[in-house]
């Protein structure tokens, strides 16, 4: 039952506000003026949280725009909107589901409502029991590679986090993801594979997902044609749909909940190649680090709230200078998954046309979300970013502390993120025109101390707060994906016909693209 209402963010008179504020003072916004004007921006526009700081001063905002920003927060219902997910209500409507990822990172011992007690009873023993079992493969040197199967945010969490820690991932096991239905990807992992050393995870939050199936099925007939035939060592499954793993074979299985959204699942057993990567222990401070985040979302105020003035800068930034894009880049080559993940998390969530009532929006929604890691994309397309004809906001992130120590390599690379964001700022006047910059490009700067597990998790907790923030105040339902339904269905209804031919009822391209194809 939904018990708090949300007003959509066009349908209040804060909205109304805004707009005469663009018109007047927001279209015109130059960030070089704004500096020169207020010495104080870079402190009124930084915001430190949770194990990390946000400097959001290069963004094409002022004191009044924030203002109106959070007017609008308030008036469209965000704060009962966001107590309403805590609380464990359907706000997942359309699917009839609690959204409770949040209550996967609050450890043991903190006060839920009594509704969620058992709940979080049954998070913990399972945490504590998918920990355990991660120990106990740790300690076992027979296990030297380690399997994901898995696709979306079976794969994109699990994997980002995997990589991005890897300096402190134990050695003496190699971690691999397969997600694609391609056989290229599962056949390239498998010839560097001995069964007997090998343990597969197969995770899939439903156990019904066509390309995990496809890929699982394989891994057991490749394991098993080898004479092997320990299952139950070598193969684990992750999944809500326990039965679903029992029946293909596998006896090992945690479980999770259908509150926990495929994209918001690393926290659940989803999680499990990261607690064999980086143990128990670790896996615990990436929970508590998003925790703390948590909790600064849930009780810090609007106007001093990361996640909260994120969200609404993407509102201003969609809705008023309809930038449609934003683009991340990671200082760090650890963080190269991130763009990908970040991809599903905010498109998959927010990409909707419909507000949660089913009508049509009348305004943008998700932005495409893409990047790469720094200095690499300085020399693919921050051409663009500097003299292209779109705005589009920028996204830099930068840790303090190397794990490694080259010498050299750190300052160099730190320079870089500062300069790009420089640049883009301050531009550089041309009559010629080719060399000219135009400057007033907005960005956002994250500094992490180090790229460690609390600093990763609260980051990316604080990302999918930001996410429910823009979500709410568009009135959609951020928690459901109807729209990678249909090219399923239709991907059903097309492999058969490659094999017999069969174009009937195709339109022209499709069948005469089939027929090349066969
Ligand atoms: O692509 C749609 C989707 O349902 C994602 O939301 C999800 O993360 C992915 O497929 C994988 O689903 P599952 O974990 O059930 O295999």
């Amino acid at each position: 039952m939904i018990t708090a209402t949300r007003t959509r963010c066009d349908r209040t008179a804060a909205w109304g506000h805004l707009q005469a504020h663009y018109e007047a003072a927001g279209r015109s916004f130059d960030l070089r003026q704004a500096f020169a004007a207020d010495p104080r921006r870079f402190e009124v526009f930084s915001q430190p949280a949770p194990h990390l700081f946000a400097d959001l001063s290069k963004n094409l905002v002022d004191a009044k725009t924030e203002e109106l920003l959070l007017a609008l927060a308030r008036e469209a219902g965000l704060e009962a909107h966001r107590d309403a997910m805590f609380a464990g209500e359907h706000i997942n409507a359309t699917e009839n589901r609690a959204v409770l990822h949040t209550l996967l990172r609050a450890p043991a011992g903190t006060a839920v409502p009594s509704s969620l007690a058992d709940a979080h009873a049954e998070v913990q023993a399972t945490l504590d029991a998918m920990l355990a079992f991660a120990e106990r493969v740790r300690a076992d040197h027979t296990i030297t590679d380690v399997v994901n199967i898995g696709i979306g945010g079976s794969d994109l969490g699990p994997q980002m986090v995997v990589r991005a820690l890897d300096a402190q991932v134990a050695r003496g096991k190699r971690f691999h993801f397969v997600s694609n239905v391609d056989g290229h990807e599962l056949a390239a992992v498998l010839r560097g594979l001995a069964p007997e050393h090998t343990l597969f995870l197969v995770a899939s939050k439903t156990f019904t997902t066509a390309e995990t199936m496809a890929n699982a099925q394989s891994a057991k007939r490749w394991f098993e044609q080898s004479g092997n035939v320990d299952i139950a060592h070598h193969f684990a499954a992750l999944t809500t749909n326990v039965e679903a793993a029992r029946t293909f074979g596998i006896e090992t299985t945690f479980g999770f909940w259908d509150w926990v959204g495929g994209r918001y699942s690393l926290w659940s057993s989803i999680g499990l190649p990261i607690a064999l990567a980086i143990g128990a222990e670790g896996f615990r401070r990436l929970l508590a680090g998003a925790h703390a985040m948590d909790e600064h979302f849930r009780s810090a105020p609007l106007e001093r709230n990361l996640p909260v003035r994120l969200g609404l800068l993407d509102v201003w930034y969609r809705n008023f200078h309809r930038f449609a894009s934003r683009s991340i880049a990671p200082y760090h080559s650890a963080l190269q998954r991130l763009p990908a993940y970040l991809q599903q998390l905010e498109m998959e969530s927010n990409g909707k046309q419909v507000d949660a009532e089913g009508a049509a929006l009348p305004l943008g929604t998700s932005p495409v979300l893409w990047g790469e890691p720094g200095t690499n994309g300085q020399h693919a397309y921050f051409q663009m970013l500097h003299q292209g004809t779109d705005v589009i906001p920028l996204e830099f992130i930068a840790v303090r502390d190397p794990a490694h120590d080259l010498e050299g390599h750190h300052p160099k690379l730190l320079a870089n993120a500062l300069a790009q964001a420089q640049a883009l700022m301050v531009g550089k006047e041309d009559a010629g025109g080719h060399r000219n910059f135009p400057g007033n490009r907005p960005s956002s700067f994250f500094v992490f101390e180090r790229l460690d597990a609390e600093t990763l998790g609260a980051f990316l907790a604080m990302y999918e707060h930001r996410v429910f923030t823009s979500g709410a105040l568009w009135g959609i339902n951020s928690f459901d994906q109807w729209g990678v339904e249909l090219g399923k269905v239709l991907a059903k209804d097309i492999e058969p016909r490659l094999a017999s031919g069969n174009t009937a009822g195709l339109d022209a391209s499709t069948a005469g693209l089939l027929a090349r194809l066969r």
